[in-house]
Order: structure tokens, then C-alpha cells, then sequence
């Protein structure tokens, strides 16, 4: 398309001369009521600021009709002038003051939105995020550490994955010792490496001996792996506490005082404990303890609780202990098996499982 071609098909501008469209005659006094009223219809409609700014713009901006009949007054003869600018003053002036009533009602109206578009409910419930909750064997367990820790005890720990030799050899076990068999064990490849998921937290007791200076005081509380197959009591991954002392003097008695004092701390003042004569490789005398449960589902009654007993010598020996001059004594129960009966648990799949809902159920003490 040449200039030439759009030149001749353009309609020809409006002359300069020519006064823009719906621009009043100053001195019509009827035409310029009208543009006032043109004027305060728009302020009236106006439904916000911003409409009302347009309105404003077109109405009394530079180049709506009013201002450029105002403007038309320049070119009038001398005694037009005065008579055209009473029309045309008040004229504006009206629309000012309209202006100015309509802004502050409009911002008045935007203001009560805010109010109410903003409105905080300080009274409203929060909406909480589920913190979720605490696992009851945890806080068992820290409540079992708690009560040693308050008799004085330190907290040891030790190894899962844990060498032949801490858990059955150091122990006392005979090489050819039913526990240390397949169907109890889980051994961990290669088999000369004689590594060892740990079948309970005893090999603890012989690494604090080694560590430590003596007199010591450890409770050891951890995870502990049997090929057991998970049903309403049994799980092949679960956890023990093994407590242990070794001292000068120590004997019978003061294991009998230690597990009855913890007893009545987790079960109450009504607690007592029975010791039965058993058999570990590691303890000799051995015992069975039970624990007189006053507030057991069926009524009072004794209820098969860990193993203890006091330091075999080999196992002091193999700690570089000398038996003449120290002695000890050594105790270890389940935690899961003490959840059970303390707390009414009836199957171990609850406790497994990771349903948040059995968590919530204990809260946060237990
Ligand atoms: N370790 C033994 C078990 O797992 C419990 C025990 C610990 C027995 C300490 C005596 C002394 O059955």
C-alpha cells in the first residue's frame, strides 16, 4: 500500500477552526447547563475512585467541554467576556464542588470495604497443622533411662550391627550354644567377618567395662533383632534395656533393691518383684524376674517380666575385670513386652504398624 494510495482513501481531519464536538457556547447558558448536568450524572454514577477519576478526566480535565469553553472566553469581544465568565465560573465551580463531595463519599465507601474485606476473627480457631505424635515405645523407653538416670545411672549405648564375640563369646556363650544358631541369629554376611545383627543389648555390658572407668553404673537401652515371625507377640526387630553395675561389694541384694526401687517407679508404690531361679551364660546365680503388677487387666498378679543376675567372672575376665575384687550384677527386660503388659497393649502389630492414631492414644507421658 503506497502513502499515495492511503492519502486519497483517508477522509479529509476536521479543520483546526472548527470547536470540538459538544464543546458549549460560553455564552449559552442552556448549553452549558447541560454539559454541567452531563457532568454530575457521571460523578453520580461513578461507582469507585477510579471511575470517578475518569469522570473527572472527562469532565473537568483540560480538554472536556467546559474547560475548552473556558478557554473560548480568550477570543471573545471585550463585553462578552464578563457575561461569559459568570456562566462559565459557577458552572466549574459546581462541578469542584461536586467533585470533592463525591470523592469523599466513594472513600468513605472504599474504606468501609477494607474494614470489612481485611476483618481479622481474633475469635476464630486456629487451623493446626497435626504435629503428629510421640511413639510409646520411645517414651517408655526415656522414661526407663529417667528413673536410672535419677538413681545415679549413665546411659550406654552400643552398636546394632555388632561382632560375634560382644554378643555371645565375651558373654560366655560355648561356641556351640543354641542361641548363636540360624533360626535365632541373624547373621550378616561374609560369615568370617563374624558380624552380627545383635540378639540382645548384653554385648553392651562388656563394651561399657571395656570403656569405662570403674565403678560403673549403665543402663543400655537399644534395638535388638531375632528371626522371630511378627504376630500378636513376637516381631523380629524390637528393644531391650539392659541395666548393668559393677562395683566392689556388690551382691544379690543390691539387684533385688535396684529392680524393686524401678519396679515401683514404673508401676507404682504397690509394686513388688519375685526373683526364680533361670540360666544365662553371663550371670551366675541367674534369675527370672517377675514383677507384682497391682493395676494388671486381670486383677493383681506376678507376670514374667527379664532375665538378671550377677556377673558371671568369665564375663568380668573377658572385660579385664579382676572377679576377686569387683563384682556385678546385670539385668535386661523388653520394652515392647513391658508396653504390653503395663499398658494394655494387646498385639504387637499396633506397635509396628506406624498408625499415628495408636501414638496419639498415649500422648506424651506415658
Ligand atoms: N540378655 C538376656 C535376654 O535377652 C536378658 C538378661 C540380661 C539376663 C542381663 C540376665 C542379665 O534374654
Amino acid at each position: 500500500m503506497s502513502e499515495t494510495t492511503l492519502g486519497t482513501a483517508s477522509p479529509q481531519p476536521a479543520g483546526p477552526a472548527e470547536p470540538a464536538l459538544g464543546v458549549p457556547d460560553p455564552l449559552d447558558e442552556a448549553a452549558v447547563g447541560n454539559a454541567v448536568n452531563a457532568a454530575l450524572a457521571a460523578f453520580a454514577a461513578a461507582g469507585n475512585l477510579d471511575q470517578l477519576k475518569a469522570a473527572r478526566i472527562a469532565h473537568t480535565g483540560e480538554k472536556s467541554p467546559l474547560s475548552l469553553a473556558n478557554r473560548e472566553i480568550g477570543k471573545l469581544a471585550k463585553q462578552d467576556k464578563a457575561a461569559a465568565g459568570k456562566i462559565i465560573g459557577p458552572a466549574r465551580g459546581r462541578l469542584n464542588q461536586a467533585l470533592a463531595a463525591r470523592t469523599e463519599e466513594l472513600e468513605a465507601a472504599r474504606d468501609a470495604q477494607i474494614l470489612v474485606e481485611e476483618a481479622v476473627d481474633v475469635t476464630a480457631a486456629p487451623r493446626r497443622r497435626r504435629a503428629g505424635a510421640r511413639h510409646p515405645l520411645s517414651t517408655l523407653q526415656e522414661r526407663v533411662g529417667d528413673i536410672f538416670v535419677g538413681m545415679g545411672w549413665e546411659i550406654a549405648e552400643g552398636p546394632e550391627l555388632e561382632s560375634e564375640w560382644f554378643n555371645f563369646d565375651a558373654l560366655n556363650f560355648k561356641p556351640d550354644h543354641p542361641a548363636r544358631e540360624m533360626q535365632d541369629t541373624f547373621f550378616v554376611e561374609p560369615p568370617q567377618a563374624h558380624l552380627l545383627l545383635r540378639t540382645h543389648t548384653s554385648p553392651v555390658q562388656v563394651r561399657s567395662m571395656l570403656e569405662r572407668d570403674l565403678p560403673v553404673y549403665v543402663l543400655c537401652p537399644g534395638k535388638v533383632f531375632r528371626t522371630d515371625e511378627l504376630d500378636a507377640t513376637h516381631t523380629p526387630v524390637f528393644h531391650q534395656f539392659e541395666g548393668l553395675a559393677i562395683d566392689k561389694g556388690l551382691s544379690m541384694a543390691d539387684l533385688r533393691g535396684t529392680l524393686e526401687h524401678f519396679a515401683r517407679q514404673m508401676f507404682g508404690a504397690e509394686a513388688s518383684i519375685r526373683l526364680r531361679p533361670n540360666y544365662f551364660p553371663f550371670t551366675e546365680p541367674s534369675a527370672e524376674l517377675d514383677i507384682w503388677h497391682p493395676g494388671a487387666k486381670g486383677g493383681p498378679q506376678w507376670i514374667e517380666w527379664g532375665g538378671c543376675g550377677m556377673v558371671h567372672p568369665n564375663v568380668l575376665r573377658a572385660a579385664g575385670i579382676d572377679p576377686e575384687v569387683y563384682s556385678g550384677f546385670a539385668f535386661g527386660m523388653g520394652i515392647e513386652r513391658t508396653l504390653m503388659f503395663r499398658n494394655e497393649v494387646s498385639d504387637m502389630h499396633d506397635m509396628i504398624e506406624g498408625d499415628v492414631r495408636f501414638s496419639e492414644h498415649f500422648g506424651m507421658e506415658i
